[in-house]
């Protein structure tokens, strides 16, 4: 009945804000407390990561509709709709100001037709339409934040057809993580509409082991930088957030994953060896792969990184297991991924500065040594042939060698 309550509360919400406080009949959705209950459940989406593109990483602050236009129409013509990139995603910097009730508009200087057109186009290329905004009063790039209209917003964004939400961090001061996601999970749920909810908090209060009845995937590490490795200002580079999202393997599974950031892939700053790494390692991951690049003006390379079907394969597998380093050998390590047919995949991680032979013995990825099992390389798309007990290769400098190795 209270449910029923607020639910009716939020389709009038539109008719009712301003005179809420006044006739106390009415509840303003705004105010509700998340719901806090162990056994609540998650959305049912995302049984496999999610896969899609965002603004950030190429186009901060200066997204706008005609960008966003160009990537819809990219997406859907040159292979990658179908290799599984489904979400169009604008981060921060759509917003315009919020309106005398309080609700939230978007930039018309920056999208001049408005968001609910924009996603009326994003759906009719067969794709998915995503929207970012942060749990606290600000957004990192100083937008209005969600905080204290949390179900004005979730409206708004079912309103527009919204199907993605992007849930950031910033500007929470003391507020309470886990309810400040769950609220805003509840807010979205109320709405009807299936959206799904990236939440975005980099780490800071071990969303892992909170965030799967509230949503998706939560973000385990401070944003990532187009480097090998390195930390500038607030921004890591790709191997050190690999070191932060391996340990946390156990917590992802089918609808609820580690989220390693956005990739990097064609932005300029590693090398087209090292951004194979980078495709890798997340798919190897279970991250979310969101591409980050201008799909508009691809290199070669950088197309037949963010479109290899195999390695995508090992990410969608549905299993969900996330892998992990089974052998550090400092420079040299070993990866494995349980996947659903029974055969793993497997990559040779080079982390030096020059090439290096590395090993994998069968035990170390669960199968015994004496077993006769087919090798497959996923870059090269080839058959390396039926091999027992071990496989080794020589790995290029910050490179890897992925496999697949069905016994
Ligand atoms: C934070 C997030 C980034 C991006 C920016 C936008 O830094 O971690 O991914 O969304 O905010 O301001």
């Amino acid at each position: 009945m209270k449910k029923l309550a607020h639910l009716s509360a939020l389709t009038l919400l539109p008719f009712v804000m301003g005179v809420a406080q006044a006739q106390d009949q009415f509840i303003d959705p705004n105010t509700l407390r998340p719901s806090l209950d162990p056994n609540r459940m998650s959305n049912g989406l995302a049984r496999t990561p999610q896969m899609g593109w965002n603004s950030w990483n190429k186009f901060g602050c200066n997204i706008d509709e005609k960008t966003v236009r160009r990537i819809a129409d990219t997406m859907a013509t040159n292979g990658m709709r179908d290799a599984g990139y489904e979400y169009v995603v604008i981060d921060d910097c759509w917003h315009g100001e919020r309106d005398a009730n309080g609700f939230i508009t978007e930039s018309r200087e920056k999208f001049p037709s408005g968001l609910k057109t924009l996603a009326d186009y994003v759906h009719s290329r067969g794709l998915k339409f995503g929207i970012y905004s942060d749990a606290g009063a600000k957004t990192c790039g100083g937008k209005p934040g969600s905080l204290g209209h949390e179900y004005q917003d979730a409206l708004t964004y079912a309103r527009w057809g919204v199907d993605y939400l992007k849930y950031d961090w910033c500007s929470t001061g003391t507020l309470n993580a886990e309810s400040a996601y769950a609220l805003m999970a509840d807010a979205l749920k109320a709405t009807g509409r299936p959206i799904l909810l990236a939440m975005c908090e980099w780490g800071n209060n071990r969303p892992w082991e909170w965030g799967k009845k509230i949503g998706n995937s939560w973000r385990t590490s401070s944003d990532i930088r187009d480097a090998w490795k390195g930390r500038e200002k607030w921004s890591i580079g790709m191997t050190d957030i690999v070191d932060v999202n391996e340990p946390l393997y156990p917590y992802a599974g089918p609808g609820h994953w580690n989220d390693a950031d956005m990739l990097e892939v064609g932005n300029g700053g590693m090398s087209d060896t090292e951004y194979r790494s980078h495709f890798s390692l997340w798919a190897m991951m279970t991250s979310p792969l969101i591409a980050g690049n201008d799909i508009t003006s691809m290199s070669a390379a950088t197309r037949d990184i963010l479109l290899n079907k195999e390695v995508i394969a090992v990410n969608q597998d549905r299993l969900g297991q996330q892998g992990r380093r089974v052998r550090d050998d400092g420079d040299q390590e070993v990866w494995s991924k349980p996947l659903s047919d029974g055969s793993r995949a497997v990559i040779l991680f080079n982390r030096a500065d020059k090439p290096a032979e590395i090993e994998v013995q069968w035990p170390e990825v669960g199968l015994t040594r004496s077993v006769r099992a087919s090798v497959r390389d996923l870059w090269n798309h080839k058959s390396v042939g039926n091999i027992a007990g071990r496989y080794a290769a020589l790995v290029p400098a910050h490179g890897v060698i992925m496999v697949k190795v069905t016994p």
